[in-house]
């Protein structure tokens, strides 16, 4: 039996698989030899897995996928018997055959005994990684792939990406096809090179359910968190048309990997659209690439109009303990931070003193280049970290003797509560730096 999380829009956000299903899915003779087993019983089971889905989705055959990310990756969410699955997959023979990133794990690499994280938690964690590192995935760890240097997704690439708020910048930023897959199922995709043509793989499901029109400013990452929750709880899994929000956004740099304004705004936008709602697409009118190329014909005949008149209500329920004075974590970079967020952190912090601890969660390469430009120094020189490979969410936060947080980040205000029982406070950049420095949450913004 598979539990699929994330149906499309229009299908059960539940549904229990059984292979006694038969769909009309349509098979090449290479694939048909896949789920027979005539290359093993890893790229079988991977072939079962995806032709599954395929069949309870009506989809009519499999589109080849240049790329997949794969989440789960945290022995925190895996457990014994996800540690147990992943090594029997790769001692079955499955290999990816198509370029394929991890998400972040429950704690950096090699830096594990300086982070505080015990052994116990540490040595699954590593076989986990060896086990996805025999299948040939490439250990990335990071949630936000696009912003490596030569992102590894363009415009109309087919792919299986699992983590949901890289899932949904893929779709709208990128203007690539994925579907909200879960672990096994990008798993099982990249090992056969192909997922099933069904949800945001077919134009059809592309189009908006819900047309947003925002009547206040948007100055912050956080207003675009707030912004994420308000809508993502109003749209659910439906597509989502942002009518007069490219007034907010300045133009995406040529590179994406060098983040910027409108990048780090639309990747925490996203994150919090995917994580207060399951939306897996949206479209910013004049700007996306799909809204450019279509405009208006993008929106459903029976779409809904949603009018978000300020950002209190995404405020108020995401900085969910205002009487919390101090902190025992600022976390910046949920998503991962891009260099531009690290930067503007470096900068806030250069010669100061911080009196509480402060992560800047990103990406191993973007922390290298980073460094390079002296911002990670910066960093540690007032006292915080620059943490790569992980997350104030996937690592054992209760471990590391976390109980409160702060952060700017509108997934982890919803996340983070949840996986690690911490109580949050939600605010600006600027709000969150000054706890670092003084100890203490300010009382304005
Ligand atoms: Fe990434 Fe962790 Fe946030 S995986 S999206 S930084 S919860």
């Amino acid at each position: 039996m598979i539990q699929c999380a994330h149906a499309p829009p229009g299908m059960k956000d539940q549904i229990t698989l059984t292979r006694e299903r038969v769909g009309e899915l349509r098979l090449s003779p290479e694939e048909q030899a896949m789920l027979e087993g005539a290359h093993g019983p890893g790229i079988q089971r991977a072939m079962e897995i995806v032709v599954t889905l395929g069949r309870i989705y009506d989809a009519r055959d499999l589109v080849p996928i240049t790329h997949a990310q794969i989440a789960g990756v945290s022995y925190k969410n895996l457990g014994e018997a996800g540690v147990a699955f992943l090594n029997r997959w790769a001692e079955e023979g499955a290999r990816v055959r198509v370029p394929s990133m991890l998400n972040p794990m429950g704690m950096e690499a090699d830096r594990w005994q300086e982070m505080g994280i015990p052994p116990e938690f540490a040595r699954p964690q590593l076989s986990v990684i060896e086990a996805f590192s025999k299948m040939g995935l490439q250990p990335t760890l990071t949630c936000t792939p696009y912003l490596l240097p030569q992102s590894p997704v363009h415009r109309g690439d087919h792919v299986a990406w699992a983590e949901s708020s890289a899932v949904i910048f893929a779709n709208s930023v990128l203007g690539a096809y994925t579907n909200r897959e879960g672990g096994p199922s990008a798993l099982a995709a990249a090992i056969v090179g192909r997922t099933a043509r069904y949800g945001y793989h077919l134009e059809e499901n592309r189009r908006a359910h819900y047309i947003v029109e925002v009547r206040c400013p948007l100055r912050s990452i956080a207003d675009f968190g707030a912004l994420g929750y308000i809508v993502g709880k109003q749209a659910g899994n439906g597509v989502v048309y942002f009518a007069d929000l490219a007034q907010w956004l300045p133009p995406l740099p040529a590179e994406i990997a060098d983040g910027g304004v409108a990048c780090d705004r639309l990747k925490t936008l996203g994150a919090a659209l995917a994580a207060y709602g399951a939306v897996a697409l949206y479209h910013v009118a004049g700007y996306t690439p799909e809204a450019r190329e279509f405009g208006e014909r993008l929106i459903r005949p029976d779409a809904q109009r949603l009018i978000v008149q300020n950002l209190d209500e995404g405020y108020r329920a995401m900085d969910a303990h205002p009487d919390l004075q101090r902190v025992d974590l600022v976390a910046i970079g949920c998503p991962h931070a891009s260099l531009s967020e690290i930067q503007r952190v470096a900068e806030m912090v250069r010669g100061r003193r911080l009196k509480t601890r402060l992560w800047v969660t990103t990406a191993r390469l973007t922390r290298e280049r980073a460094a390079e430009l002296g911002w990670v120094q910066d960093i540690l020189e007032a006292g915080g970290e620059v943490v790569a490979d992980t997350c104030a969410v996937v690592a054992p936060m209760g471990l590391l003797g976390i109980r409160s947080m702060a952060t700017n980040a509108g997934k982890l205000a919803c996340y983070a509560p949840a996986h690690s029982g911490v109580q949050m406070r939600f605010g600006t950049l600027e709000q969150c730096i000054e706890a670092a420095i003084t100890g203490r949450w300010p009382t304005e913004g």
